[in-house]
């Protein structure tokens, strides 16, 4: 073999290894998703190089790299597209053209991307509340806030709550010619996080008086203390969204020290003086049947007191939201939960569904199977587009 030959084998294994990824058979269009891994391989593969080197957090490079399809605001024949800020955090309003007899409703969008990076001003956000603006002639806001790792936990929280409070101000709701009984919160993977978080915290805040009518949560990430979840072991190496990446960006939300997502990898990072808040994520009793098959539930081992006490946050209802007691949730609007069958995240979801159930609340779920995390994202594949649609009509029917 010449060397031309070897090193043309080389370049094609290696080409190979970038573009092949084993999927489950039930995948729609899975040459899209293979060209998505490999660009999301590369990525990775970039920062992993950059924080070796000691150029860069990996986070920022994958930050840098998705801030390539932000889009400036631009209307279109149907939405007038604008940017201002609600009281000092940027958001991006998206004002139907349309005249209007009646107040329209309102939408409060979050961005997901690992509270480490994504915006608003993403090329896929800005296009579903556009879609989202139009199909129900509705107000949406679509906020942007602080992200890691430049800033941790409570930032991302706060900053997004404080938007959201500003929105809900009488008159600011009648400027933009919303209708105080019709609005809601919505949100994506970290997004649907910070969406459910500030739904609750809305519940216990004394200067706000216009209630939420629905929050929908579109694949959330909600409980950081088990990271041995059914989907966690049956997803950890599927596309989009591994283990790894999510447990980082967990502990990315809190702090740059590995040593956080080093114990969190081995589901050692909650503290013995916090067991009692595993009834909360007990997937053994909290799962539907169907999705515990094969799977033995080992209560998780407990850390040090040192890690939870350098970052309260991991304990935080405010980070996560399915740690709150039943009273708390009874509370909450009409709720609406996508998940994903190839999703790490999925059995949140899950468990949020049931724990809401449990409470009282009013629960849609949608179970997407064959779809992996970020469906909603890739509006350019066919099941991004029917699971978006799915979620505009029901937003449509139920806000
Ligand atoms: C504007 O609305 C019309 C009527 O619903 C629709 O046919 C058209 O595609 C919309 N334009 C855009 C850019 O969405
Ligand atoms: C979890 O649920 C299972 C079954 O319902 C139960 O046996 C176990 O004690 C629970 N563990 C915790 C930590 O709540």
């Amino acid at each position: 073999m010449g060397r031309k030959t070897i090193l043309l084998l080389i370049v094609g294994a290696l080409g190979a290894y970038y573009v092949y990824t084993p999927l489950p058979d039930n995948i729609e269009e899975p040459w899209k998703l293979m060209w998505v891994t490999t660009c999301l391989k590369t990525i990775t593969h970039l920062g992993h190089l950059a924080e070796l080197l000691g150029i860069s957090n990996s986070m920022d490079i994958t930050g840098f790299f998705m801030s390539i399809q932000e889009v400036p605001p631009t209307s279109d024949e149907n939405v007038t597209v604008m940017e201002t800020t609600f009281n000092n955090v940027p958001v991006r309003i998206y004002l139907p053209k349309r005249k209007s007899e009646t107040l329209r409703r309102g939408l409060f969008y979050v961005h997901g991307g690992g509270w480490c990076m994504g915006s608003a001003d993403d090329y896929f956000y800005d296009l579903l509340s556009r879609r989202t603006a139009d199909r129900l002639d509705a107000v949406v806001i679509s906020t942007n806030y602080r992200l890691a790792p430049k800033y941790h936990f409570p930032v991302q929280f706060e900053d997004v709550y404080t938007a959201l409070k500003w929105f809900l101000d009488p008159q600011i709701l009648e400027s933009y010619g919303v209708d105080p009984g019709r609005i809601g919160v919505s949100g994506d993977s970290a997004g649907g996080n910070l969406a459910a978080a500030v739904a609750q915290q809305l519940l216990e805040d004394p200067d706000v008086k216009i209630k939420l009518k629905v929050q929908s949560l579109i694949y959330p990430a909600l409980q950081n203390f088990d990271f041995d979840l059914p989907s966690y072991q049956e997803n950890a190496h599927y596309p989009v969204l591994s283990k790894s990446l999510m447990v980082r960006f967990w502990s990315e939300y809190f702090t740059t020290d590995r040593s956080l997502k080093k114990a969190m990898l081995s589901n050692q990072h909650i503290p013995l003086e916090s067991s009692h808040l595993f009834k909360f994520v007990n997937w053994s009793s909290l799962l539907p049947e169907k999705f515990k098959k094969g799977h033995v539930y080992k209560t998780p081992t407990h850390g040090s007191s040192e890690l939870a006490k350098k970052y309260p946050g991991i304990l935080d209802v405010k980070a996560s939201p399915l740690l709150a007691d039943d009273s708390k949730l009874r509370g909450l609007p009409l709720t609406y939960v996508i998940t994903c069958q190839y999703d790490v995240l999925r059995d949140d979801g899950l468990m949020y569904v049931t724990r809401l159930q449990n409470s009282g609340v009013r629960v849609i779920h949608n179970h997407l199977e064959g779809a992996f995390h970020g469906t909603l994202y890739f509006l350019f594949t066919k099941v991004g587009y029917r699971a978006a649609d799915q979620y505009i009509n029901w937003l449509h029917e139920n806000l």
